[in-house]
């Protein structure tokens, strides 16, 4: 892909993306060709165009002064203009261009656009996502398939540092290209070996650290609950560890632990038909801390960071583990299985666990923990639970930043004491009860973080959406990703 900043329109562009406010609609930009003023005049004055947010005429026309296709794109009021609306638009835009095959685009800017740039560049590649990567090619359609090539923005002003802003949304929409492939894809090709491949290619194209920890080694080191959960798959457990060092040396690193379950079945408390069939879903956090390590070295990021992976399967066999089995956990504890399908918080446990022994500055995990979280916040709010509030704050309005929301949920001390049990250090699930579910599964988390300051994000209801935002596309959604580039930044 190809971004280019021009002072105006070149004669071989194919087509002129052209952004006009409500309140503007009548005093258009002294920037704009001579020929776009006076279509979109003709047209204002008929009253077939308001330039209404999201409104849009779409033209050939033969002026000299434009090219040859000319979109007019509504933005809606001046004043309501920002970042999230300029994705929207972004993403508005790409979804017209791919349904039109159009591989090139050029986009004017206005006083009110030009800054959200990077945003709209950001909103327009992550809509062109492409689900339908498993079909095969039909061989007498010989028809190449659609790619977008080019996009140019087209300003007179010298925006400082716009081109290093676009190319890193570019970094940012490459990633999450790669999240989403994982996340969408079938348990039976994003496998633990695939997901180890993965890793080792993202390590040595950015020079990271990385450890790979397999069925010996846990076995070895007492991965008690990653163990546990993978008893009844026929693939090993896997812990996969990448280091980046972008900070100074000896700083404490951020630690970021991802849910990698790369099947949830539900083990011996099977989820049902309606509920099992998008559970290839259940690694998206592992996924997104793949995505954050494919973006980390690129945009230059001044942090140490460590991304831990532990990857399993959550199925049924014989060799399965049980509702009521005890399970050691990395850290010693014993937990009593109430559930089979409170799996991934076993596996971060341990994960969790890991991040303790780096001395770490803080430990983030994420995961699609529950289903409960969609239930409290849908799937514009990524659940957040944390036992410190400054760390709460920075990651909510990194969020905020990058119009990828989270917001905090709480964790009460008579929630904690739902997982006390009869027999073991404390169960893994409260069977008793539905209420609560997000903040019982953090609970859990909590026990193994010790004195560290630690923030959860709760991806079950973001990760994997049917409500997509004009950016997004259905399906996954790379949903925290962003959150935590943020973060870092
Ligand atoms: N992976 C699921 C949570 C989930 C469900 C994520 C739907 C995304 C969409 C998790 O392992 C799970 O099964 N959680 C149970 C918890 C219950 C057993 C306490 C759930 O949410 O029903
Ligand atoms: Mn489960
Ligand atoms: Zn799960």
């Amino acid at each position: 892909m190809k971004i280019k900043i021009q002072s105006k329109i070149n004669s071989s562009d194919s087509i002129v993306i052209i952004p006009v406010f409500e309140d503007n609609k009548k005093s258009l930009p002294k920037t704009f060709p001579a020929s776009a003023k006076k279509f979109i005049k003709e047209i204002v004055a008929s009253d077939e165009f308001e330039a209404k947010f999201g409104e849009t005429i779409f033209t050939y026309n033969s002026a000299k002064d434009l090219a040859k296709k000319m979109l007019v794109i509504g933005m809606g009021e001046s004043e309501k203009m920002d970042s999230l609306i300029a994705r929207k638009i972004g993403g508005k835009i790409g979804k017209f261009l791919k349904s039109k095959k159009i591989s090139e685009a050029t986009i004017l800017t206005t006083d009110e656009t030009l800054e959200y740039s990077p945003q709209m560049l950001e909103g327009l590649l992550t809509s062109q996502y492409d689900l339908a990567k498993y079909k095969t090619k039909d061989k007498k359609n010989k028809e190449k398939k659609y790619e977008l090539k080019a996009v140019n923005f087209v300003t007179e002003s010298k925006a400082k540092g716009l081109k290093k802003d676009l190319e890193a949304a570019e970094i940012i929409a490459n990633s999450s290209h790669m999240v989403k492939d994982l996340v969408n894809g079938p348990s039976n090709k994003i496998n633990e070996a695939y997901m180890v491949t993965l890793a080792r290619k993202i390590a040595k194209e950015n020079k990271y650290k990385i450890i790979v920890l397999g069925d010996k080694e846990l076995k070895k080191m007492k991965w008690g609950g990653l163990l546990a959960v993978n008893q009844g798959s026929s693939s090993q457990a896997r812990c996969v560890v990448l280091e980046y060092n972008g900070g100074k040396s000896g700083e404490k690193p951020v630690t970021i632990v991802g849910k990698g379950m790369l099947f949830d079945a539900g083990g011996y408390n099977l989820k049902p038909t309606g509920y099992m069939e998008t559970m290839q879903q259940d690694m998206a956090g592992a996924a997104t801390v793949l995505g954050v390590f494919a973006s980390l070295k690129k945009l230059g990021i001044k942090k140490n960071v460590v991304g831990i992976m532990p990857l399993a399967e959550n199925m049924v066999s014989e060799n399965a583990y049980k509702p009521s089995d005890i399970i050691t956990m990395f850290s010693g504890k014993n937990v009593e299985i109430t559930n089979t399908d409170a799996e991934g918080r076993l596996i971060l446990a341990d994960g969790i666990t890991y991040a303790t022994q780096l001395k770490p500055k803080n430990i983030i995990t994420i995961a699609t923990l529950t289903g409960a979280v969609g239930v409290a916040l849908g799937s514009r709010y990524a659940g957040l639970l944390s036992n410190d509030d400054e760390l709460s704050k920075e990651i909510t309005e990194a969020g905020n930043r990058v119009d990828e929301l989270v917001w905090r949920l709480p964790i009460h001390d008579d929630y904690r004491k739902r997982l006390d049990s009869k027999y073991a250090d404390f169960k893994n699930c409260d069977i008793t009860s539905r209420e609560v579910g997000t903040s019982s599964a953090a609970a859990f988390l909590e026990k193994f973080v010790e004195d560290n300051k630690w923030a959860h994000l709760d991806i079950g209801g973001t990760a994997f959406t049917k409500d997509p935002q004009d950016f997004e596309t259905e399906s996954a959604t790379a949903h925290g990703m962003r959150v935590l580039l943020a973060y870092l930044d």
